[in-house]
Formats: C-alpha cells, sequence, structure tokens
C-alpha cells in the first residue's frame, strides 16, 4: 500500500517514515526548502505543501495527515482546517481506500476543549470535516496526549528535561504543580498503522495522569541527575509565593522571568472516567521519558 504522508519532516513523521515496512510504502510531502536530510535513506518525496498540493495523491492508496501548524497560532486556521480540507478533497478526487488523521486529546469529544485555544479549535474544526461528511474512503483518527520520545528536532520536550539534567534545584511554583499526560511516540505510531491496517473510528492514546512530581523524578533518574523539588504546598505557592512574585514582576523585578510561570500548567491530562488507553500494546510513559533523555545524549545535547 503506498502511502502519502503529510508533515513527514516533524517528530511524528520521522518517526512514523522510521517504523513504517513493506506494507505500507510511504511516500513523503515535503515542503519546498524542508530539510530531507533526517528522512530515512531511500523515501520517496514528493515536493508541494497543503496549500498546493499538485500531483502528490497520484498512486497512493491511503493518506496519513500529520502537517499542522502546532505553534503559529496565525497560520492555524489556513494550515490545519482549510489544509485539511482541500486534502480531503484531493483524497477523494485520487480515489484512496484510507484516511489517517493526527488529532490532538482536547479535541476528541469526550474531552472538554480548551475554548481560548486557537490549536484545540483548529484541530475541533477539522474533526468536524472528518466525521461530519461523508467521505469515499475510511476515515481514522488519532487522539493522543503529550508525546515524547526520539526525532524531536525541534526540541520541543528539552525545556522539561534541562533544567533537571543540570542538577539544578527545582523550586515551587516554576515546576512543581503541573500535570501530564504522557505517551511514547511509538504509540502513537503504532495506532497510525493499526489505522492503515483497516481500523477507522476513532482511536485515543493515553497514559495515567501525572503529577510533576513523577515526571520530574523519572527525569532526574534517568540524567543521574541530583536534582531536588521543594516540598511546598499548593496553596502557599498560590497565596504566598505567587502574589509576592506578581509583585515583584510589576515593579519589574522578575525572578522567574514572568508571572505566567506561577500558573498550573495542564499537558495533556484525560478525564478520569476516560480510561481507554491505545488499541495497540503500548509503552510506558516511564520509557516515553527515558527514551527521550537517551535521545537528547545521543545527539549530543545534554
Ligand atoms: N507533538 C505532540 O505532543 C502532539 C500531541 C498531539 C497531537 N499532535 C499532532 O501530531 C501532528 C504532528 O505533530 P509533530 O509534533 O510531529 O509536529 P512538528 O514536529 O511541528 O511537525 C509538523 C509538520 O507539519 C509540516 N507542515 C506544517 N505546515 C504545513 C503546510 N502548510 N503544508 C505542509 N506541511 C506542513 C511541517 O513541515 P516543515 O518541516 O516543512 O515545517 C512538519 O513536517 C500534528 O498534527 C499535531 O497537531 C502532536
Amino acid at each position: 500500500m503506498r502511502v502519502l504522508v503529510t508533515g513527514a519532516t516533524g517528530f511524528v513523521g520521522l518517526n512514523l517514515l522510521a517504523a513504517m515496512g513493506e506494507d505500507h510504502e510511504p511516500v513523503a510531502l515535503v515542503r519546498p526548502g524542508s530539510t530531507t536530510a533526517r528522512l530515512p535513506d531511500g523515501v520517496e518525496t514528493v515536493e508541494g505543501d497543503l496549500d498546493s498540493l499538485g500531483g502528490a495523491l497520484d498512486g497512493v492508496d491511503a493518506v496519513v495527515h500529520l502537517a499542522a501548524a502546532v505553534y503559529a497560532e496565525s497560520a492555524m486556521a489556513a494550515t490545519n482546517v482549510a489544509g485539511t480540507e482541500r486534502l480531503l478533497d484531493a483524497a477523494a478526487e485520487a480515489g484512496i481506500d484510507h484516511f489517517v488523521f493526527l488529532s490532538t486529546i482536547g479535541a476528541h469529544p469526550h474531552v472538554e476543549s480548551d475554548p481560548d485555544s486557537a490549536y484545540q479549535r483548529s484541530k475541533v474544526a477539522a474533526e468536524e470535516l472528518l466525521f461530519e461528511a461523508d467521505h469515499p474512503f475510511d476515515v481514522a483518527a488519532v487522539y493522543p496526549t503529550y508525546i515524547l520520545g526520539p526525532r524531536d528536532y525541534r526540541l520541543t520536550r528539552y525545556e522539561h528535561v534541562r533544567p533537571v539534567a543540570a542538577n539544578r534545584l527545582l523550586v515551587p511554583p516554576l515546576y512543581t504543580y503541573d500535570e501530564y499526560n504522557v505517551v511514547h511516540v511509538e504509540d502513537v505510531v503504532g495506532t497510525v498503522r493499526h489505522c492503515l491496517d483497516g481500523n477507522p473510528g476513532r482511536h485515543l492514546v493515553t497514559g495515567p495522569n501525572l503529577t510533576t512530581r513523577q515526571v520530574l523524578g523519572t527525569i532526574a533518574d534517568a540524567t543521574d541527575g541530583q536534582c531536588h523539588i521543594l516540598p511546598v504546598p499548593y496553596s502557599v505557592m498560590r497565596w504566598g509565593i505567587k502574589p509576592a512574585i506578581d509583585l515583584l514582576a510589576k515593579v519589574g523585578v522578575s525572578p522567574v522571568g514572568g508571572a505566567a510561570f506561577t500558573e498550573r500548567g495542564d499537558y495533556g491530562t484525560v478525564p478520569p472516567a476516560l480510561t481507554e488507553r491505545a488499541p495497540v500494546a503500548q509503552r510506558s510513559w516511564q520509557s516515553a521519558l527515558t527514551d527521550t533523555v537517551a535521545w537528547y545524549r545521543e545527539v549530543g545535547i545534554l
């Protein structure tokens, strides 16, 4: 089966290409000017983007749609919604059999999405394009939480690892009260391949909800760090330390580079009632973290 992969040069795309076997022969959609040096040797490429697909779908049997504007808010509507619509239209015209979309946990119908997040709004809109229309092919969507693992060349998770590896003392409110739900990129890739094998519909890829202490403790073990987290209760942080930091920020002296640091961060947590994990054998959240640390070491940045 020939599979067009959009977003092939990104974190998930590079991991997917590395895992695709003979059953799924990838064709990587690569934007003009984007680097192809990290693609596995011998992978077929086709130049184009979601605005101008050209003949990218000629002769393909399936599409895995990973490409998205993840950080650039101004590009989200055009890329994540209009771009997805164009790709769906082109896929229908090309007569493909399977369309697999990489969504996000916040766009799953059983998870409350954040209306303030342009990213989540764009993924919810894409979800409507997928499931509220009749398509002449199978449609599958994958909903991962916070993905970790190797080949994240944009280093999007580095700031979680670097302070621990540097053996710093972690002082709340900087790091201690965030909440996470972490999955291994290989679980996401395995689920995408499961969809290509004829399993349409919605597929969650989740782990247990985790505290920052669990996440940072695991990173500390993996980096042989001697990191300590000061056990300041949340209430002391929220009603004592945070107002003090806010006041210092107001007078132009911010010890943490901005009072926003003191808010509780949510990195992909799921409602407790949502116990579904992934339709494939999953790696542990600990291995997602330790493999990320190992990869940072491998590329020489730890
Ligand atoms: N990483 C996570 O934790 C996470 C969690 C949940 C869901 N997801 C979803 O997983 C997918 C992949 O994420 P990722 O982490 O791999 O992102 P990434 O590393 O930022 O990669 C994004 C990819 O999309 C491509 N792209 C962006 N705009 C495009 C356009 N207009 N036309 C064609 N290609 C375009 C990029 O190409 P260039 O290389 O040329 O820039 C790159 O290949 C996304 O849909 C994201 O929403 C990710």
